[in-house]
């Protein structure tokens, strides 16, 4: 998890490389650098986010119309400057920037030292450029496929020499690399949004490719073979301005109040790729539903909907458990939900099911993305960027398209829906009302900031809506949350109650999960514990409650949705945290 990108042409390469870095930045940001060819290599690296690096050592100022960047989430080695990319060769002529983790790192650097290699850094990604260096005779892409053929692990790799001035040469396996094709210069990046300012004319790099790029050229061969692949560029239609912030003081606030148009376009992704991801599902004999974090919410709302409106009994799964606890073979459907496209347990276990020759499919948000090219159907969300490192709007639309699945999968099975799906259709409706509930929300949240410890309860399909309600907590406020099924609660962590105990439960407006989850809030009451009731259509009585309008039970986790986002963008604000880029998270988590 880190981001990288690369830039071949006529303009000064720091500023292109520093603009692209900056849209990377969500990838991680504990340092970066920047390295060019200016006769010789420049290079400018440092700890700490871009603009304070910006600011100390003026890396777009650094010269050179060839250059490479790296924004470093830390691995391997600890977090200083040595340790930021890029890496460099013994010469000083080649150099490096690397996402992803060499295994053998060890080994080769043993070897290399073995060998008189000086090493600079503590870090895995260094061996390359030594070992680059050991066979660059006359070319380096050449002395690239043999470093290549001996490193195990995985990659997304730019490198450049002041030997061969105007070119850079990429790899990849398993991280994420995208060119970007200009017109009389070239781009090369960890996704597209990084030189989407410049063109929309993309070309996503598959796992055992490289490429070859100059200011006027791009050649993609295979690296075990170093043959020639015949590649299609890619039309973006995002626009650079869906990557600004509208105005908003932070990408999350904006991202949440996207959600009325971003569950419209949800809705408006056509039927017969909803369709064909039901039939996938009816016709498997085992269905697994995974995805990490948010996404792993999103997958378990839908077990909760399959099983309800469908009666199909699909299992939700952390991806990074799917091959300690799923059982795979030709039956056997495996559903990644990723709005990146690219987090490495998701792309792991879509990857063990097709081993297993299991079908697979995903929702994905992210246009070119890795799982977007590895799986035998794609649902694409069309949530626009989401910069926030914290989901949110495409929280939403991967819960409406996955209830678009599981009604579709109940119409063919003869129930009828005909009630939810008109109700669906006015959910960009209601979520403006919801989001209109804002100044209550920013009260109750500068009233409850000041608190070490929260739960969050739900009952029924909300169970998993307190678990993601927990996590938007704790990710971007730091504070303490911990999410479970309200029945839970007496099962041991209801004696954690007292005076100081904050809990926020979800209550739908009525049925019996209802008057279950009132009972539950009764009995923290009786604990002295405080009670933040996020409820639908009748308020409760408690220490606060933020009441949305009536809805049906089912629809009830996107509704809730928008509210536990606001209470804790409006806690973290409060606490003076960093809302768009929490520490020690990533949005694209690339490495196991
Ligand atoms: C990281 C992010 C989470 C995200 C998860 C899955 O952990 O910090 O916000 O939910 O990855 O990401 P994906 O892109 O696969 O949905």
């Amino acid at each position: 998890m880190c981001g990288i990108v690369g830039y071949v042409g006529n303009r000064n390469a720091g500023e292109v490389i520093f603009q692209g870095l900056k849209r990377l930045e969500y990838r991680g940001y504990d340092s970066c650098g920047i390295a060019s060819i200016d006769r010789e290599l420049k290079v400018k690296k440092d700890v700490g986010m871009i603009d304070e690096i910006e600011a100390k050592h003026g890396l777009s100022g650094i010269r050179g119309s060839v250059g490479i960047g790296h924004t470093r989430w830390a691995t391997h080695g600890g977090v200083t400057k040595a340790n930021a990319h890029p890496h460099l060769d013994c010469s000083r002529e080649i150099a490096v920037v690397h996402n992803g983790i060499i295994s053998n790192h060890e080994e080769l650097r043993a070897k290399l030292e073995a060998r008189g290699h000086v090493f600079a850094s503590e870090t895995d990604t260094e061996v390359v450029p030594h070992l680059i260096e050991e066979y660059y005779t006359s070319s380096l892409e050449e002395a690239v496929r043999s470093a290549l053929a001996e490193i195990e692990g995985t990659y997304a790799l730019l490198v450049i020499s002041t030997r061969e001035p105007e070119k850079i040469v990429a790899a990849r396996r398993e991280s994420p690399l995208v060119l970007g094709v200009g017109e009389g210069e070239m781009f090369v990046a960890s996704d597209i949004f990084s030189f989407l300012k410049h063109t929309r004319r993309a070309l996503p790099l598959d796992d055992g490719e490289y490429a070859v790029i100059t200011p006027r050229s791009y050649v993609v061969k295979d690296l075990a073979t170093g043959k020639e692949k015949h590649k299609e560029v890619i039309s973006v239609e995002w626009s650079d301005e869906e990557a600004r912030k509208d105005g908003y003081p932070h990408f999350m606030l904006k991202e949440i109040h996207e959600q009325p148009h971003t569950v419209a376009s949800a809705l408006n992704i056509y039927h017969e790729d909803v369709a064909k991801l039901a039939e996938m599902i009816a016709s498997a004999e085992r269905v697994y539903i995974t995805g990490a974090g948010t996404s792993l919410h999103a997958a378990m709302v839908a077990e909760y909907w399959f099983a309800s409106l469908a009666e199909k009994v699909v299992i939700a799964i952390d991806s990074s458990e799917l091959k300690n606890k799923g059982v795979v073979d030709e039956n056997t459907l495996v559903v990644g939900i990723t709005q990146s496209g690219e987090t490495y347990d998701t792309l792991a276990a879509l990857r063990y099911a097709k081993q297993h020759h299991g079908s697979t499919a995903a929702i994905v948000n992210v246009i070119g993305s890795t799982a977007t090219r590895m799986v035998d159907h794609v649902l694409m969300q069309g949530s626009g960027i989401e910069i926030a490192v914290c989901a949110t709007k495409t929280y939403t639309s991967q819960l409406t398209l996955l209830l678009r699945v599981a009604l579709e999968l109940a119409e063919r099975r003869g129930r009828d829906v005909s009630r939810l799906k008109g109700e669906l259709r006015s959910l960009p409706e209601k979520l403006s009302g919801v989001l209109a509930l804002e100044p209550e929300i920013k009260r109750v949240a500068e009233e409850h900031f000041d608190v070490k410890n929260y739960l969050f309860i739900g009952k029924g399909i909300n169970h998993p809506t307190a678990l993601e309600g927990a996590l938007k907590l704790k990710e971007i406020s730091y504070l303490h949350a911990e999410g479970m099924s309200s029945g839970l609660l007496k099962h041991g962590t209801i004696s954690l109650i007292d005076k100081d105990m904050h809990t926020v439960a979800f209550v739908p407006a009525h049925g019996e999960n209802r008057k279950r989850i009132m009972s539950n809030i009764q009995e923290v009451k009786a604990r002295e514990g405080k009670v933040i009731a996020i409820a639908s259509g009748e308020s409760v009585a408690c220490d606060a409650c933020i009441t949305i309008e009536e809805c049906s039970e089912e629809l009830s986790p996107i509704l809730f949705a928008p509210v536990f986002q606001l209470l804790a963008y409006y806690v973290a604000l409060k606490l003076g945290r960093n809302v768009d880029k929490p520490r020690a998270l990533a949005k694209s988590v690339t490495v196991e």
